[in-house]
């Protein structure tokens, strides 16, 4: 099984798959979006075809695995899509579905056209809706419903996209996204963003981390304060280097993103967290996953942290256990003696960045800064701490002479 985090219908998604699954299986089995139809599971017959990265694409001849990364719309997530509307329309006034078994396949391929089609021309139509089959119609009745529709655009003045905003040739669903080439789509996207997201939190799943260790600091304020401050996500995430949200933070749910630099690599990992919190005993819990295009790198994580009251509840220690596990590129170069390196530098920027929020200073420009292990920094830190820990071990026997 192989873990891929994408976005599906503007919602993000987390799920392990089989590397043999195909994208239209996974949606229709493991999401029930059963809007996108299989016919031929060829490639031929265009039943199953839908938008990855904003791009027209077989579903059927499409691994899921190879979607970790990309942006997926199926006809369910166009519902609301204006030119949607429009074609729904047509279709329906044009009698161009019978069965209606090619039709969610038409319409993607026929919005396509409408998009980008200087002119409502029959030749170019029909050529652009080739790649779709339909048993029923005779296709008449589908040809004419995408002229009218375009048609009834050029005429209120809504021009042509060239390419559909494509800005790159090559296969769909590589994982490079460019921002949406339909102001509808974005539009969704942005209403998704500031709708609730019901079961956004049911596709982070609890696991168990392959790697596991322990961190602490202290912080100069009582644990109460320390606490409320970690229940404001986007107040965290400016404390954190390297860390963005990539959408208004929901009570238990937040997106966003890391960025981190080990040796050659840099990643930026991104993707959903569920956060859990109890006051009763000042615990707190965030389990996220993200992936990494660039990289070709996904990871699961999980931080559970507890506040405890020092110096007469003047001061917190915080104490966290940091789990996760590695897929992909980074996990050939992401010892865990190198994570644990990183996450050090990342808990020390991140207390002192505390401390100064906490205390309403400024953050001497670390919280946003990309944590990096960059080559030299990297053997010299690494160096440096197992000289500390051969010192110490030393020290410890030195001072124990009966072990
Ligand atoms: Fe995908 Fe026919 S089912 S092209
Ligand atoms: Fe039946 Fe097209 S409407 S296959």
């Amino acid at each position: 099984m192989t873990m891929i985090a994408l976005t599906v219908n503007a919602r993000d998604i987390s799920a392990d798959v089989e590397p043999r699954t195909h994208l239209a299986d996974f949606l229709r089995d493991g999401l029930n979006l059963t809007g996108t139809h299989l016919g031929c599971e060829h490639g031929v017959c265009g039943a199953c075809t839908l938008l990855l990265d904003d791009m027209p694409a077989r579903s059927c001849i499409t691994y899921a695995v190879a979607c970790d990364g990309a942006r997926v719309t199926t006809i369910e997530g166009l519902d609301d899509d204006e030119i949607m509307v429009e074609l729904r329309g047509a279709f329906t006034r044009e009698h161009a579905l019978q069965c209606g078994y090619c039709t969610p396949g038409m319409l993607i391929s026929a919005r396509d056209l409408v998009l980008r089609l200087p002119t409502a021309d029959e030749r170019d139509i029909r050529a652009g809706m080739s790649g779709n089959l339909c048993r029923c119609t005779g296709y008449v009745g589908i040809i004419r419903a995408v002229r009218a529709v375009i048609e009834a655009r050029r005429a209120r003045g809504v021009a042509p996209i060239v390419g559909a905003g494509r800005s790159s040739l090559g296969p769909a669903g590589s994982g490079h996204g460019t921002p949406s080439s339909s102001g509808i789509i974005a539009a969704a996207s942005a209403n998704a963003e500031a709708a609730p997201v019901p079961n956004a939190t049911m596709s982070i799943p609890d696991f168990t981390p392959e790697t596991t260790f322990e961190q602490h600091f202290i912080v100069a304020h009582p644990p109460a304060t320390v606490f409320d401050f970690f229940g404001n996500i986007p107040a965290v995430a400016a404390c954190l280097p390297g860390a963005s949200l990539s959408r208004n933070a929901m009570p238990g749910h937040a997106d966003g993103a890391i960025e981190v630099r080990l040796g050659p690599i840099s990643a930026k990992f991104q993707g959903p967290a569920r956060i859990e919190r109890d006051p009763t005993t000042m615990t707190g819990r965030i389990v996220g996953t993200g992936s990494d295009r660039r990289s070709r790198s996904s990871t699961q994580g999980e931080i559970r942290y507890r506040l405890t009251p020092i110096k007469q509840g003047a001061a917190t220690e915080v104490r966290f256990s940091i789990g996760y596990s590695l897929r992909g590129t980074l996990a050939q170069f992401a010892r865990p003696r190198l994570v644990q390196d990183m996450a050090e530098r990342m808990t020390t920027d991140f207390a002192h960045n505390l401390d100064h929020a906490l205390s309403g200073l400024p953050q001497n420009g670390r919280a946003g800064n990309t944590t990096s292990l960059d080559g030299i920094t990297l053997l010299r830190d690494v160096l440096r701490q197992r000289a500390r820990r051969l010192l110490r071990n030393i020290w410890r026997r030195s001072s124990s002479p009966n072990e």
